[in-house]
Parts: structure tokens; C-alpha cells; sequence
């Protein structure tokens, strides 16, 4: 029986056992250990090819810049400019990261809201294709590195316009009450007294409307935010803007259909299945802004735009799984005052404690975020038998469900009977976030990562760390 989570020729149900692009997930996991990340480099082309439809709905080029925060290992950076994408980073690490990488300076776009002095002469001296700038004190910091070495940078000013999103409170980025951005009046005055700049090019605006955004029609807004602020600068500068960036935010179906009893809160279950496809939603935003665009005579302004996305988990989450081994079991009695159901025969809770905890799934902790659970080894078994799941870590908050109560996670996984320490289960989906903020807390070592390749063959492009990566830095 096909499960909902299955995608035809990349997560499948073989013989009983979960496969990645044709590869037993299960062998990986007894050859390399566990926890193991395992990508797959034909569905991040599926995906990148996906967001590049966004060009047969736009009137302008497209330029699509992975989000490298989602995920930065070397092996991904590469299988992502191969696939023809360029690339949005976050941090000077992720900049030289990105260069190392092969991209070049025109391929790469910097963000980041409390950038230091190094980070931006790396920028311009990279020649970088748009440093976002987050304030007009940053602006200026820019202006002065840029005229210090004797450059001109390019700069994109990121507003927050108020858009409001459904996604989790952590990740709405374009409100006033966010730390992000400038207010369009003050970037629309930094244009004014930047525009003739020497050492200043600027050629953009942006905006992030934050990630996991279930619902399209903030992209609808974010256009005509963008939109209206390319017609202010041009009436008050003369100056036609280079490109517009509308960031990042796309969601992916974390919940996929048929999984009804999951038990999740409503609100957070809405954001974590919401499913629309970028192309869709991009089409509905340019096409609000296509009739004015022809009625006032303002064509002229996209005559030399690029229309810039920034897309992260929407390329990168499904390609993902982690695999974990169940290393503990117990059995505690459930509290009378807990039993939801009476009838149940369950009188204990079933604990498994695997080996992949909040060091490596930060998200699971911080913002209570559900990836499903199977198990690879019986993935066709049916999965009605329910667990308490817990990670490795010394903290009571290392769970796979809310430990503060609030209905943000299933109490209960539901895994086949009789899951045994030794047995090999899946989290799907978890390929964005995941170990971009990993830690060695409680002295474990990161996981290593496989990459199976268009062409079958699975191939580790991060080792597991040692003894040794646990005191790398320490003096
Ligand atoms: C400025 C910016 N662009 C793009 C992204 C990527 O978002 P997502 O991974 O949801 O596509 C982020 C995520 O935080 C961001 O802050």
C-alpha cells in the first residue's frame, strides 16, 4: 500500500523498507551510523526547477538565490549551483563559504541585520551582486567601507512594509514589531541622499515576508509593496531600480495528506501542510501589478528589472531525511488523570530514546516543529501503535512532543508494535534548518551527511566528527 508520505521515485517503500532515490535508507544507516542526514540531489533539481517556472509568469528575468542558512554543507552548495541556481547568504562565513563553493561574486546576494565591517569588505571587495542593507546606519557603514577600498558596492534596501504572515511567530520577518529592515520612508529618503553616491550603487529593494507562509497572498502584497516603492523612487530620484527582491518563504507540506489523526494544534497544523506552488502564487502577485503597469505608464520601470527570489526550504527541507537509531526503551504507567480514552487498552506509555535529539532538529525544541516520523524498516507495516519519543540530551525538553502542554506537537508517535533499540526510523522533511543549527551540545559529535546522486549512487559529502572535532578550537 502506497503511503501519503511516499513521492514517486524519490521516498518509496521497497521490500518493506524505506528507499531514497532507489537507496535503502537502512543500509545507509548500518554502514555510516546513526544519526545520518541523507539528501537527494535529484529532488533539489526537482525543486529548483520548480521555482525557476516562476520565469514563464514574469515579465522581466528571474534570478533565484538559494538561501544558503537552510542548509550550507559544501556537497549541497555545490549540487545547488549545478543545478543553475545562484545563491542568497546571511552571514561573512556564509559568503566565503559561497565563494569556496564557486560562485561568483554576481551569483551571491548578502543579508544580515548586524553585519561587521570584515563581512562587508569581503562583500565589495567580492564585487557581491547586492548587499541587503538592513538600516541607514549600515548604509552609511557601507558607503565608508566602499570608499576606503575604493569601490563601488551594490546595494539592495530591505523594507518592512507590514505584511503579516500565518507562519510561526519566530519566523514572520516583515512587521515593524520585527527586528528587520528599514521603514520605507526612511529607505525611500536614503535614495534620495545616496543617489549620486561614487561609492554606492543603488540598484534594489527587498523584502522577506518570513518562511512557511501558508498563505499565498502575502507574496501578492509583497509585490505591491515593491512595486509601488519602484514608482516612488523613480518620481522622487529619477532612478529605475535594477532589481526587486520578494525573498524567500515558500512553503513545503510537512504533514502531507492522509495523516489525520496527528494530533496537532489547528493553527500550527494549517502552517505545517500548507501546499501551493511558488509558480501560482508569483503569478497572482505579478498579475495584480500587471494591469497598473500598462495603465500608468510605468512599463518603462521593468524594462531592465530582475525579479529576485531567495528561496531555502522550499528547495532543500523535502530533499532531507535524518535517520535515527532507537538506542533505549521503557515502559511507565500513563496517570489516571492523563487516559483521554477510557476504553483504551494502552495502560503504559512506551518510551523510545533515539539518538537524534534538539542538537541536531533545533526546531523540534524552539519552535515545536513536527517532521514525521516512520520507521525505516518497516515503512509498509502499519504505523497504529503509539510512542512517547524522546532524543539523547540531558534535558527533559529533548522530546518529539510539547513538553509544555500547548498542543503544538502530537503527544504520541505512531510507529508499527513492537519497536525494539536497535530499529532504524526516519524523520522525513527535515533538510532545511536542521544541521545549519546543530551543536555538539552534551559532547556529540554532527552527524555525517549522504548525498545520493542523480545517478544512484549514495555518497557521504560530510564525515562523522571525531573525538578530536569535540576539542578542535579549545586551547
Ligand atoms: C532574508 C531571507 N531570505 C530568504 C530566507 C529563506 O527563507 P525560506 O527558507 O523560508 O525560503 C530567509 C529565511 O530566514 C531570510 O531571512
Amino acid at each position: 500500500m502506497t503511503q501519503p508520505w511516499e513521492i514517486e521515485n524519490f521516498l518509496e517503500t521497497k521490500n518493506g523498507r524505506l528507499h531514497i532515490d532507489g537507496v535503502a535508507a537502512v543500509e545507509l544507516a548500518r554502514e555510516h551510523g546513526t544519526p545520518l542526514f541523507v539528501y537527494s540531489e535529484q529532488r533539489i533539481r526537482h525543486n529548483i526547477e520548480r521555482l525557476k517556472k516562476v520565469q514563464g509568469v514574469i515579465g522581466c528575468p528571474l534570478k533565484l538565490c538559494y538561501a544558503a542558512k537552510a542548509m550550507s554543507t559544501m556537497g549541497i552548495l555545490r549540487a545547488v549551483k549545478d543545478s543553475g541556481c545562484d545563491i542568497e547568504v546571511n552571514s561573512g562565513g556564509e559568503l566565503w563559504k559561497a565563494l569556496k563553493a564557486g560562485f561568483s561574486g554576481d551569483q551571491i546576494n548578502f543579508n544580515g541585520n548586524s553585519k561587521e565591517v570584515w563581512e562587508l569588505e569581503l562583500a565589495i571587495e567580492n564585487g557581491i551582486y547586492a548587499i541587503q542593507v538592513d538600516s541607514l546606519y549600515e548604509l552609511s557603514l557601507i558607503e565608508e567601507t566602499a570608499k576606503r577600498l575604493c569601490k563601488k558596492a551594490n546595494v539592495s534596501l530591505r523594507l518592512v512594509p507590514e505584511i503579516e504572515s500565518d507562519t510561526h511567530s519566530g519566523l514572520q520577518t516583515a512587521l515593524l514589531t520585527s527586528k528587520f529592515g528599514m521603514m520605507p520612508d526612511e529607505a525611500f529618503s536614503a535614495f534620495r541622499e545616496y543617489k549620486d553616491s561614487p561609492h554606492l550603487n543603488l540598484c534594489g529593494i527587498h523584502l522577506h515576508v518570513g518562511s512557511q507562509n501558508p498563505d499565498p497572498i502575502v507574496y501578492t502584497q509583497a509585490f505591491e509593496a515593491l512595486y509601488s516603492g519602484l514608482k516612488r523612487i523613480y518620481a522622487e530620484t529619477g532612478k529605475a531600480l535594477r532589481h526587486i527582491n520578494i525573498g524567500g518563504g515558500f512553503p513545503i507540506n510537512y504533514v502531507r495528506g492522509g495523516l489525520d489523526e496527528i494530533g496537532i494544534e489547528e493553527g500550527q497544523r494549517q502552517m505545517f501542510e500548507a501546499d501551493f506552488e511558488p509558480v501560482a502564487a508569483i503569478d497572482a502577485a505579478w498579475h495584480a501589478i500587471r494591469e497598473e503597469l500598462e495603465s500608468d505608464g510605468s512599463a518603462h520601470l521593468i524594462e531592465n528589472l530582475t525579479l529576485l527570489l531567495e528561496p531555502g526550504r522550499s528547495i532543500i527541507a523535502d530533499a532531507g531525511i535524518c535517520l535515527t537509531t532507537v538506542r533505549n526503551s521503557k515502559q511507565r504507567p500513563i496517570p489516571q488523570s492523563k487516559i483521554q480514552n477510557p476504553k483504551s487498552k494502552i495502560e503504559a506509555d512506551h518510551w523510545l530514546l533515539t539518538d537524534a535529539g534538539f542538537n541536531i532538529l533545533l526546531s523540534m525544541e524552539t519552535y515545536k516543529w513536527y517532521y514525521h516520523l516512520i520507521s525505516a524498516e518497516r515503512s509498509d507495516a502499519p504505523h497504529d501503535f503509539p510512542y512517547k519519543v524522546a532524543g539523547p540530551l540531558c534535558d527533559g525538553g529533548d522530546v518529539y512532543f510539547d513538553i509544555e502542554g500547548g498542543g503544538r506537537l502530537p503527544e504520541y508517535r505512531q510507529l508499527p508494535p513492537d519497536v525494539e533499540p536497535g530499529e532504524v526510523l526516519a524523520l522525513l522533511n527535515c533538510g532545511a534548518y536542521s544541521l545549519a543549527q546543530a551543536s555538539q551540545y552534551n559532547g556529540r559529535f554532527l552527524p555525517p551527511v549522504a548525498l545520493v546522486r542523480v545517478n544512484g549512487e549514495a555518497e557521504i559529502i560530510r564525515r562523522r566528527e571525531t573525538f578530536e572535532d569535540l576539542i578542535a578550537s579549545d586551547f
